[in-house]
């Protein structure tokens, strides 16, 4: 692997470093000279032929996806599912007249996906795959490619892949949207900017965010995420982060659901982290947070600038309301690298786990 770690102990940690420099590099490829949107034609067409758009994806990529359906159906106004793909074989739904399938994956070779473009090009169907290598399968096999340019991502738990994914989900939502002649209020380029500058700010508080890590994660047994809205699907991401590489058994949970179960399980000093990003829900985030304190919960709550309360654990910079999974995400990837590294665990290459899954 002629991928170096330089200075650092581990990739994941480089790659989460990597992250503002991902978003300025997307912010240059998706823009051209006059600073307008640069977007393959062929894209365009598709996205504004459809009738519905189904993303499939798995893992990380599928968490990815959760945030682009809001993007494409808040901007772009076309309604979105969200699939895992090795459901979608058994589970497939009733298609809409004019689908458009869009892969996410960060390798183009999850064995899974291919299955699902496999059977709806025999359909017929167009596909869109969005990754990070560009010679991939699903990359080869797909109508349109968008390119993450990412760069090598070595770590088995991926990190800049997902930001970089939410970052062109945002461009391919907005970019619709113009080309529709809906009229947006959202500079996404603009909007990035501020976004990569934020990412900064919060790999520059790596020891803040250690501190954490070891006051709550070191010795858990298990931990839940809780959000509402867009935070919840950054919940999803968070979880699976702390589980795929310290074992600590974690869950991403919407906050309203917590009464319909998951507060049965709240002992003394569970921990519980909760995101506070939007603001029409952080009312109702901060009551589930009381909640789950009442019980006994080690509460850890990541809020954004301008909705913080004077406990909360740790404030991101401000950011668009829409962008913010690609802000909150980062402390949450370093809370997991650090669980890691503090419970002695094999931070880039973590047991019975593969960087890409050829099989079904
Ligand atoms: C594996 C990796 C995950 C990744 C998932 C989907 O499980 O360990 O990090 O999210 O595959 O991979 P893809 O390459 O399709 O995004």
């Amino acid at each position: 692997n002629d991928i170096e770690k330089g200075t650092y102990s581990h990739f994941m940690l480089k790659e989460i470093d990597e992250q503002p420099f991902v978003m300025r590099k997307i912010i240059n490829e998706y823009q051209t000279e006059n600073n307008e949107l640069k977007m393959d034609t062929g894209v365009r067409q598709a996205m504004n032929s459809c009738d519905r758009i189904y993303i499939i994806a798995a893992g990380t990529s599928y968490h990815a996806g959760l945030v682009g359906k809001e993007f494409i159906e808040k901007l772009a106004n076309i309604p979105v599912e969200v699939h895992i793909a090795s459901e979608f074989s058994y589970n497939t739904p009733l298609l809409s007249e004019k689908p458009l399938f869009i892969f996410i994956s960060q390798s183009g070779e999850t064995a899974d996906s291919r299955a699902v473009l496999v059977k709806i090009k025999e359909m017929g169907h167009p596909a869109l795959t969005i990754t990070n290598v560009p010679g991939s399968t699903l990359s080869r096999e797909a109508d349109y490619t968008l390119n993450l340019y990412a760069g090598p991502e070595i770590a088995v738990a991926s990190t800049k892949a997902y930001t970089a994914q939410i970052a062109v989900l945002a461009i391919l939502a907005v970019d619709t949207a113009k080309t529709k002649g809906l009229s947006l209020d959202f500079d996404p380029m603009r909007e990035l900017a501020i976004v990569a500058n934020a990412m900064e700010v919060l790999t520059d508080q790596k020891e803040a965010i250690e501190d954490l890590a070891r006051k709550y994660l070191r010795t858990a047994r298990n931990a839940f995420f809780i959000g509402r809205s867009i935070d919840y699907h950054v919940c999803l991401e968070a979880a699976l982060k702390l589980k795929e590489i310290s074992y600590i058994q974690a869950e991403g949970f919407a906050g309203g659901e917590l009464k319909h179960g998951t507060i049965a399980l709240i002992e003394e000093g569970t921990p519980v982290i909760a995101l506070a990003t939007q603001k029409n829900v952080n009312y109702s985030i901060r009551g589930n947070v009381q909640e789950v304190v009442a019980r006994g919960a080690n509460d850890m709550v990541i809020s954004m600038k301008g909705l913080e309360q004077d406990t909360d654990a740790f404030v991101i910079p401000h950011v668009h309301e829409l962008l913010t999974p690609l802000v909150s995400v980062v402390p949450l990837q370093l809370l997991s690298y650090y669980a890691a590294l503090h419970r002695d665990c094999d931070v880039d290459k973590p047991r019975n786990l593969a960087k890409s899954v050829t099989v079904e």
